[in-house]
């Protein structure tokens, strides 16, 4: 059974609050959509200092132009690891570096474009793999299909390691990406714009 974290993408904290209030009961971790503007065309709530208030785990997921100048505001107790893509790092080493030095986790993420050749070779650097299924920016989009290789190749690659999809991620799809080997389902519209969201979580985690 997959683990479903609820995707959460607010522009204000009021709604964030909102959002994980209405999750809290039915997971473990929330999935924090951070965006800066630059690295994708939206905006959201990015303040740790109020995600720290949360009471539950957070894995915030960072799209943003400079994660490395980002990572060190995330070293707050309620987050244990941390999101960056793949397009938006310059050296790996030197995100990996800052990640340790706040003791945090890092995951990476990779947009549908990005082939898993540009990162299979740094896989064991990092906790775990998001493999986007839309271009980040915006939830509600629909699944990119030609993505389920790419976690079909990951798993074959990483037996044991965890991989996230991200993106488009609803009842109509979860099985092929399940089968093809994710075990975290992060998910915004198949959860939230649904008349029941214990059923909808529970359902994507069947
Ligand atoms: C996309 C975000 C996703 C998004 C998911 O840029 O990273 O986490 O919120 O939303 P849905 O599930 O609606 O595609
Ligand atoms: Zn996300």
């Amino acid at each position: 059974m997959p683990e479903v974290r609820p995707a959460i993408l607010e522009a204000n904290f009021e709604d964030v609050k909102k959002r994980v209030e209405e999750v809290k009961p039915y997971v473990k971790k929330i999935h924090l959509d951070v965006m800066d503007g630059e690295f994708v065309p939206n905006n959201t709530f990015t303040d740790p200092a109020q995600i720290a208030e949360l009471g539950i785990e957070v894995v915030p997921h960072l799209m943003v132009k400079h994660p490395s100048l980002h990572l060190k505001k995330w070293d707050i107790p309620n987050v244990n690891e941390i999101i960056v893509h793949k397009e938006a790092i310059g050296n790996i080493d030197e995100v990996i570096k800052m990640a340790e030095s706040i003791g945090k986790k890092l995951g990476i993420a990779v947009n549908p474009k990005t082939s898993s050749y540009d990162i299979k070779d740094d896989l064991d650097k990092f906790s775990m793999i998001l493999v986007m299924g839309v271009e980040p920016g915006f939830s509600g989009q629909a699944f990119n299909g030609d993505v389920i290789e790419k976690i079909k190749y990951l798993r074959e690659l990483k037996p044991d390691m965890n991989i996230a999809v991200d993106g488009g991620v609803d009842m109509a799809h979860k099985k092929q990406i399940v089968n093809a080997g994710a075990n975290i389902l992060a998910a915004n519209s198949a959860i939230f714009k649904t008349d029941n969201i214990a059923q909808a979580i529970e359902n994507l985690a069947k």
